[in-house]
């Protein structure tokens, strides 16, 4: 094991893990004040959207206009999720900074959810790829379902190292792994890590845990000890796939903060203000957030 990182980056993936995951649609104007919210909390990396299919993912259908109109900064990424070129040609003709392709380690979930079957996957991808690059814009890669997936129950570690040897061929520059249904413990995630990390680099590598089962912090942790200073993390503990059966909330932006910074790891984040604003956005939802720092702030009001 190595030593813990002094710097980590996150990856705040609310506006887009989240919001397609609520039943209510969410109005653009809502979203942008969210987004413009998370701007002026340290975050440099937003991912404010998707160009999916909006029949697919109605929750997210005003996309263009979301990132027509948030404010932007000039040190923040702001990215997307891209599922083919359909959905490149919008996101370029929106402004994305970064684009997101997406794919599961599993032929259940990747057909569940984008379609298609793994191999008929990768040339739709290498060409959203190809035209990212040619844009001038960088990629990362999503791998999906890297513990177990919902249809075909665990997933062999060299799946992954398969996909990710995949998708870094076709030029994307970052990986991000996903526990999409949450179900993940440590000892998967280091099996998982040490099969990866015999291939690449831990900065090619970020981590995404949703937290169906309390486990993604344990995770987190698990995931700095094998080096990995990137995590994608949801304001409130908001998130999940629509395609996932069982999938719920990605961990807490708020929680990841409290973990990292009393372990005396650096982030760049304001813990206070990202509380601050995941407290808004469940007076907007109306309902409880799963984070557990918004229950402490809840409970400190009462
Ligand atoms: P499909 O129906 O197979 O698409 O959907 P198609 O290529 O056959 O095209 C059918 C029609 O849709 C065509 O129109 C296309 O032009 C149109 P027609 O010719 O019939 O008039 N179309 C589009 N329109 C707008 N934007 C587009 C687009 N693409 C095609 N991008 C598709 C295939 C991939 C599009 C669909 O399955 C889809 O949109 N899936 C997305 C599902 C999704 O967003 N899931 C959640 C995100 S993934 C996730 O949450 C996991 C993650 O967080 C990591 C983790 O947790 O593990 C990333
Ligand atoms: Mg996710």
């Amino acid at each position: 094991m190595m030593p813990f990182p002094t710097k980590v980056q996150i990856k705040e993936v609310g506006p887009r893990d989240g919001l397609q995951n609520e039943k209510a649609f969410i109005e653009t104007a809502d979203k942008i004040a969210l987004i413009d919210t998370l701007s002026g909390t340290g975050l440099d990396y937003i991912e404010v959207t998707s160009f999916v299919h909006p029949k697919w993912i109605p929750q997210l259908a005003d996309a263009v206009d979301v990132l027509q109109n948030i404010k932007r900064h000039k040190d923040i990424t702001y990215a997307a999720l891209v599922p083919n070129s359909k959905g490149l040609e919008r996101a370029l003709a929106a402004g994305v900074d970064e684009v997101s392709v997406f794919m599961s380690a599993s032929e259940g979930h990747n057909k569940a959810n984008i379609n298609k079957s793994i191999d008929d996957t990768f040339p739709i991808l290498q060409e959203v790829v190809e035209g990212a690059l040619a844009a001038g814009k960088s990629v990362r890669g999503y791998i999906s379902t890297v513990i177990a997936c919902p249809h075909d129950g665990y997933t062999n570690p060299e799946q992954v190292v398969y996909v990710a040897e995949k998708l870094f061929a076709m030029g994307v520059s970052e990986v991000s792994l996903g526990d999409t249904i949450g179900v993940g413990v440590p000892t998967q995630v280091d099996a998982l890590l040490t099969e990866m990390l015999k291939q690449f680099r831990p900065e090619q590598l970020a981590m995404h845990f949703h937290d169906t089962r309390g486990t993604a912090i344990a995770n987190i942790v698990t995931s700095l000890q094998h080096g990995i200073t990137k995590f994608d993390s949801a304001i409130g503990g908001l998130g999940g796939c629509p395609y996932a059966k069982g999938a719920s909330g990605n961990v807490a932006t708020e929680d990841l903060l409290y973990l990292l910074h009393e372990m005396g790891i650096e982030t760049g984040v304001d813990l206070e203000k990202i509380k601050q604003a995941a407290l808004r956005m469940e007076n907007l939802l109306g309902k409880q957030l799963s984070s557990k720092l918004v229950a402490v702030a809840r409970g400190e009001e009462s």
